[in-house]
């Protein structure tokens, strides 16, 4: 059996910088996310598609980049969590996550600011705190039990919300 290791050229968009690079065909996203261009944001837990921990966002919305063959993305926006932080300046939604102890470990966090990102872009007005739980279902935190970050989530919202109900940070993260 030959194991075919020839490389492939990809010209993507990580955290809104060019990028090209060459890649076997068989790597996952998440590996060369983090071994390629060390994007050690976006973990790796179950590597099957269960846990959450590798989700990213793809043209803004997000999927599980343990699932996603690098390759896949060529041509596309890929958005870490290294890219919610301006600087020192930390995104709303990692304030509310310091402010709330919302995470213990951090394993889960990344994989669940990306989600969260993308849920309070897409739906401001969520506050529902069994919404955001259904929401959050496909992340799973092993440390903290789920309440704080549903509060973290909840305040976060209301932070990113202006007085016209339109987001003022993490538009498009
Ligand atoms: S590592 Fe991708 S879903 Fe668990
Ligand atoms: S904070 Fe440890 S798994 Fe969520």
């Amino acid at each position: 059996m030959s194991i075919d290791t020839e490389r492939t050229r990809l010209a993507l968009r990580v955290n809104g910088r060019e990028t090209t690079l060459e890649v076997e065909p068989r790597r996952h996203l998440a590996d060369v996310l983090r071994d390629d261009l060390g994007l050690r944001g976006t973990h790796l837990g179950c590597e099957h598609g269960v846990c959450g921990a590798c989700t990213i966002l793809l043209d803004d919305e997000p999927v599980r980049s343990c699932l996603l063959l690098a390759v896949q993305a060529d041509g596309h926006d890929v958005t870490t969590v290294e890219a919610l932080a301006d600087g020192d300046r930390l995104h709303p939604l990692q304030e509310a996550f310091r402010d709330h102890h919302a995470l213990q470990c951090g394993f889960c966090t990344p994989g669940f600011l990306l989600t969260a990102d993308y849920l309070i872009r897409t739906q401001p007005e969520l506050e529902d705190e069994e919404d955001i739980r259904a929401a959050l279902a496909g992340n799973l935190c092993r440390c903290t039990g789920y309440h704080n970050i549903v509060d973290a989530v909840q305040d976060a919202a209301a932070r990113m919300r202006n007085h016209d109900g339109h987001l003022e940070a993490g538009d498009g993260a």
